[in-house]
């Protein structure tokens, strides 16, 4: 798929069949998380890989009950590995690279499914704590990106105008 058709089909889908992702497909996701760039090309995250029914079950209730996490053959949850980006960045490794490293793969996560033909969306809307324990870990969670098959085809949403949006100093 050509990339800015990728950019304009990416929308959230809240709505996912009973349909396995082949392996290929979730190797080629992975493969373009790990291309995403990261502040000193530490890659400060950490991606946790859910296909398990009842844990996806369990990070859904994490995320205050948005089901269709759960509904979606592959969960990843990327988290944000502060300690490791503040061994070079201190102070602002730990508050915002880590967080960014995480937030960029993420994004990365989402338009490789696209490019697939797959759909996903962003929730980061979850009780942080209860999703660390969910996959048993200290890193900070950032996002949830379930992924699989579109049961849904949602409008389109609006986006503010381009005046808006841009400041030019010209
Ligand atoms: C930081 C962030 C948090 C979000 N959290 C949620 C969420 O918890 N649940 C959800 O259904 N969608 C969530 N979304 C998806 C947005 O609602 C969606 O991206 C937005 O409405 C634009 O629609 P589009 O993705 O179809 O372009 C989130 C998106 C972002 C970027």
């Amino acid at each position: 798929m050509e990339f800015f058709d990728v950019i304009k089909r990416r929308k959230s889908v809240r709505a996912f069949l009973d349909k396995e992702i082949p392996k290929d497909m979730e190797m080629k996701i992975k493969e373009a998380i790990n291309l995403a760039p990261s502040a000193g090309d530490l890659q400060s995250y950490k991606v946790f890989v859910v296909k398990n029914e009842s844990i996806k079950k369990r990070i859904a209730d994490a995320a205050y009950g948005q089901m269709f996490v759960a509904d979606a053959p592959l969960v990843l949850v990327f988290c944000a590995d502060a300690r490791r980006s503040s061994s070079k960045y201190g102070r602002r490794g730990m508050e915002l690279y880590a967080l960014q490293d995480a937030t960029i793969a993420a994004a990365y996560a989402q338009l490789a499914a696209t490019a697939l033909g797959l759909s996903s969306v962003w929730v980061g809307a979850f009780d942080e704590d209860d999703v660390k324990e969910v996959i048993r870990t200290e890193l900070r969670p950032v996002a949830i990106i379930p992924i699989g098959y579109a049961a849904k085809n949602p409008e389109r949403t609006p986006r503010r105008s381009v005046e808006e949006l841009f400041e030019e100093y010209l």
